[in-house]
């Protein structure tokens, strides 16, 4: 089918010059709005168009599939998580779905190691006395933080962002830990100086920060439990830039509070826009609002493998970011998946 003849419905507001490329390949349908769509709303678009352009908030979920119709043929999901589409529902109707990989790594990587640094220096803390007049000048044993040089990372989910963020870790002479379903290429092991624990218990009970890093799915819901979090030393700090439904979220402001773990740098929470209370009230805990890859260049990047995806498959080839479900859908995943 010719692009032009495509209908391409996109859920919501994206970058001008995104939106302006689409306009221009397919038979877009844009948003005015950036107000996500109500189910109801989403399942109508979704139904006259051969190609859905959703995004993280739009819940394509087995009941969505039960109602869309015969008509829609591809996902292309702006994003790299897919945890709101039930992917086996929609390849089970011959619907395929696709992600933006890759193009997000480097900047969400970027805000792991700015939370893998602010939290042990209280960066924010800081900023915060100073701001409400608290700070009284230099003194010797004010705002002491943590050295994060010769620290242990441990990272859950050794792929793409997981290894940016080992290289940066590593620049800041941090080693790396890493807990995934198999061990990573060895040449890139060897190259990060990593040390591979099947144990996800016996790495914990060793890091001094833990990065969670693998997708969410079924299988990695509450990965960290509240058993898995007391097992981590009462000094060591959890990061976390992939999905709020990974760790018990409560357990982990339970333990914050009780002094059992020392602080947490999350982008992402259980319940999106609404974290935990005790973790906006602790001063150990930096909260940020699901921003690890908000830039500019990110979106334009992210937008350009929705298009290549829907490109290629309006030309009858197999789009490159298709999901697999069991294949780069896994617990702990091996490159390249992340
Ligand atoms: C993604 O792409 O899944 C990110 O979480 C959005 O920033």
């Amino acid at each position: 089918m010719s692009g032009k003849m495509l209908k391409v419905a996109v859920t919501r507001k994206l970058p001008g010059e995104v939106e302006a490329r689409l306009a221009d390949l397919f038979d877009a349908q844009l948003r005015d709005s950036d107000e996500p769509l109500s189910p109801g709303a989403l399942l109508a678009m979704a139904k006259d168009a051969d190609v859905l352009a959703p995004t993280l908030g739009d819940r394509l979920d087995a009941e969505f599939f039960a109602g869309v119709g015969d008509r829609l043929r591809l996902i292309a999901n702006f994003g790299a998580g897919v945890d709101h589409i039930d992917v086996k529902a929609a390849n089970a109707r011959g619907i395929t779905v696709t992600n933006t990989p890759s193009v997000l790594a480097e900047d969400a990587a970027d805000m792991a190691m700015a939370l893998i640094l602010a939290v042990p220096r209280r960066l924010v803390e800081g900023v915060r006395a100073l701001e409400s007049g608290a700070f009284e000048g230099w003194s010797p044993t004010w705002m002491l933080g943590r050295r994060v040089r010769g620290k242990k990372l441990g990272i859950i989910g050794l792929g793409r962002v997981g290894e940016a963020i080992a290289r940066r870790a590593r620049a800041f002479g941090i080693s790396i830990h890493y807990h995934n379903r198999r061990p990573i290429n060895p040449h890139v092991e060897e190259e990060l100086e990593a040390t591979y624990w099947e144990s996800l218990d016996q790495m914990l009970a060793r890091v001094d920060i833990v990065s969670v890093n693998c997708p969410h799915t079924p299988a990695t819901y509450h990965l960290l439990s509240k058993r898995h979090l007391e097992l981590m030393q009462p000094h060591a700090y959890v990061v976390n830039i992939s999905r709020g439904e990974i760790i018990d979220e409560n357990a982990l402001a339970d333990l914050i509070e009780q002094g059992r773990l020392a602080g947490a740098g999350l982008d992402v929470f259980e319940r999106e826009q609404s974290p935990n209370p005790k973790l906006t009230r602790a001063p150990n805990v930096v909260l940020l609002p699901h921003m690890a890859s908000a830039t500019i260049e990110s979106r334009l990047e992210m937008g350009e493998r929705v298009i290549i995806n829907i490109k290629m498959f309006a030309d009858g080839h197999k789009p490159p970011d298709r999901i697999i479900p069991g294949l780069n859908q896994r617990v702990a995943p091996s490159p390249p998946i992340s």
